[in-house]
């Protein structure tokens, strides 16, 4: 057989495979799991976690899922790291680190964990996740519930990652937060601490002032504040021999004098890339069924965000030469590539993975590896 035809047996098997991962996934196993649980969408999250955990810990099944979901990928550098391919988890869904190995497996090229806060905090009260099944998105207002940063820090010191071994198969983002009940004013040492133990584990830091969903949060994305809190950030990092990169995570609700002044202060204080975006508290393309959501307080995610989050990345990449981060909406591989088209150098999902899986990471690795090929 010539090599040429080899590669197309092999472009069709892995296009077949991605077919049948991602049919299995939406008519199988999603129906399974949003029904689990009574249907309680933070249950069924917290005990899928639990078993991808489970899985992280064998490396013998992380291999075998790996090579299901594997596909031809084309590595992506940005802010001095090398990713194996353009696809992250977002944060939020693993907040703790919890299934830290299981994420390669899943087919993701990098893996932002956290949001993670100084201090150990429970978040909102429940219930604080919505499916928004009929608009293809989440409404969320969790609160960052986390465990803290020395307990974070110290399940990646067990599972032994550490800036730049890989231990986790791809690249460790972490994303840190305010402590709730710290006040704005004092946000600076609050990042500071979580950063200095988090730092060594981390391959990049995200500095998370975007969720809507802890008080005054997103006010540390005026000019002042973010060039306080990100200049102590850098300067912190630069401390070290090996400076971990700095990014920051900007909301979806900013206009655009708002974005070119994060541009400026990012740019000026040392900051090496931006992700964008973080949830938004507009409600519209919510789709009828889904309206009741409009009167949830929280972020809304997923399809109903892709425009927003497509412009913002749009707009910074524009301006600057910062590496951005495109998240936001992405539901297929076609979104992704939108996203690409608008400038951004790596993708991110979340409930795109909860409503399409991990086909989802798979087709647009491929797509990405594709378009590598075609003249442009
Ligand atoms: C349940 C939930 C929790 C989230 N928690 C965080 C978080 O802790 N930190 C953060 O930066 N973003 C968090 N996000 C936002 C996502 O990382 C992402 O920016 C946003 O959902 C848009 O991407 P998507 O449309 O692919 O979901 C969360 C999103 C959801 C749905």
């Amino acid at each position: 057989m010539s090599v040429s035809s080899a590669l197309v047996r092999d472009a069709r098997t892995s296009r077949t495979r991605r077919a049948l991962l991602g049919a299995g996934y939406r008519r199988v196993l999603r129906p399974a799991l949003f029904a689990s649980h009574g249907g309680d969408p933070e249950e069924v999250h917290d005990a899928t976690l639990a078993r991808l955990a489970q899985l992280g810990r064998v490396p013998a099944l992380v291999r075998a899922l790996g090579r299901l979901t594997s596909v031809p990928s084309r590595p992506v550098e940005a802010f001095g790291i090398r990713f194996p391919g353009p696809v992250g988890l977002a944060a939020g869904l693993d907040k703790g680190a919890r299934a830290v190995t299981a994420w390669q497996a899943m087919g993701f090229s990098h893996v932002e964990l956290g949001t993670v806060t100084a201090h150990a905090q429970p978040g909102n009260p429940r219930p604080r996740m919505f499916r928004a099944p009929a608009s293809g998105g989440l409404v969320n207002r969790m609160g960052f519930n986390n465990d803290g940063a020395t307990a974070v820090a110290a399940r990646l010191e067990a599972a032994g990652v550490r800036r730049g071994n890989r231990a986790a198969g791809i690249p460790v983002g972490l994303s840190l937060g305010k402590t709730k009940a710290t006040p704005v004013e004092d946000a600076v040492p609050d990042y500071l601490a979580s950063f200095r133990v988090l730092a060594p584990h981390a391959d990049y830091v995200a500095v998370n002032v975007s969720s809507p969903n802890t008080p005054g949060l997103r006010s540390l994305q005026d000019g002042a504040a973010l060039r306080e809190l990100t200049g102590a950030l850098v300067a912190e990092s630069r401390r070290s021999a090996n400076p971990v990169p700095v990014l920051v995570k900007v909301a979806p609700d900013l206009d655009e004098q708002a974005l070119d002044e994060v541009l400026e202060v990012c740019t000026s204080t040392g900051v090496q890339g931006l992700v964008a975006t973080n949830t938004t508290l507009a409600r519209d393309g919510l789709a009828a069924p889904d309206a009741w959501l409009a009167a949830e307080a929280g972020g809304l995610s997923g399809a109903p965000l892709r425009e927003r989050a497509l412009r913002v990345v749009r707009h910074l990449s524009s301006r600057a030469d910062l590496p951005v981060v495109g998240v936001g909406g992405i539901m297929t591989a076609g979104d992704a590539e939108a996203m690409f088209d608008a400038g951004a150098r790596l993708v991110q999902l979340y409930t795109g993975f909860i409503y399409a899986g991990p086909a989802l990471v798979a087709d647009i690795t491929a797509r990405h590896a594709d378009r590598a090929e075609e003249p442009r």
